[in-house]
């Protein structure tokens, strides 16, 4: 492989789970990693295991749904080359007991940051830019949790409509739709890890690592035709038609 120009990817939420996972592979493929999390521990020590191996990485503790403090991030960033939007968060609630202030908390965060942070960054990627955003299974029907599965879907749709918004600037734009993974977004799951693994074709969990591997896919300078896609990882889960994720 030739040597990369200097590049920094931004991965949102890798304070944790699959962001964590997402950096450190970034980093192993050569990318100076900008760690964002809202949680500052968890940010820090992201970053304390890049720089152990050996890595540059960089904390920022902000919370995404900020406007100013996503437009700082993205202008302070030195050769921003890729952004990853894998923050997000998950609850289940009954449709019945749902409120719009749920939907609306759920896409402030899921949706509604994403598209913030996917406008200010377009506005400085360069050519070959990567934008891969994190949607969920989810997205095509899931039981218990309407709010998630519509801001998931919003995600779905963003990437979409932004691969050929920036088709012209050669910045791909794709998704990753995981089935379950094991995070701790899955404490929220009612049938705990075992009622979970069993549901599962392979018998097994997803790990953040096989995400991680669909991130840099798409990230790789030689995925550059590939763009608007949505990538489903679930270990063959939805090939059932399953309702649930
Ligand atoms: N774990 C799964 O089974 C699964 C399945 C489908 C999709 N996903 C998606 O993958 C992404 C990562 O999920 P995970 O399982 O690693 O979750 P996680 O809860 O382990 O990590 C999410 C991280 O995002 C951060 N975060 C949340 N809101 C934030 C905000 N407003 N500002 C800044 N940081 C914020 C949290 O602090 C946390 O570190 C999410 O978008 C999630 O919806 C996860």
């Amino acid at each position: 492989m030739p040597d990369l120009p200097p590049s920094t990817a931004i991965v949102t939420g890798a304070g944790s789970g699959i962001g964590r996972a997402v950096a450190q592979r970034l980093a192993l493929e050569g990318h100076d990693i900008v760690v964002v999390d809202r949680t500052a521990e968890c940010a820090q020590e992201t970053v304390r295991l890049l720089t152990d191996a050996g890595y540059t990485a960089r904390a920022v503790v902000m919370d995404i749904t900020n406007e100013a403090d996503t437009q700082a991030l993205i202008s302070e960033t030195e050769n921003l080359r890729v952004l990853v939007n894998n923050a997000g968060i998950f609850n289940t609630r009954d449709f019945d007991e749902l409120t719009t202030d749920d939907l609306r908390t759920m896409n402030e965060v899921n949706l509604v940051a994403m598209f913030t942070l996917c406008q200010q960054a377009s506005r400085v990627l360069p050519e070959g830019g990567r934008i891969v955003n994190l949607a969920s299974r989810a997205a095509f029907g899931a039981r218990n949790c309407a709010h998630y599965v519509a801001s998931k879907a919003g995600v779905v749709g963003l990437t979409k409509a932004l691969a050929l918004e920036l088709a012209e600037n050669h910045i791909t734009v794709n998704a990753i739709a995981p089935g379950v993974i094991a995070t701790d977004m899955l404490l929220e799951r009612a049938e705990g890890l075992e009622g979970l693994r069993v549901q599962q074709p392979t018998g097994k969990l997803g790990t953040p690592e096989h995400i991680a591997h669909a991130v840099a896919f798409f990230v790789d300078a030689r995925a550059d035709y590939i763009t608007g896609q949505i990538l489903v990882v679930d270990g063959g889960r939805s090939v059932g038609g399953s309702a649930t994720f």
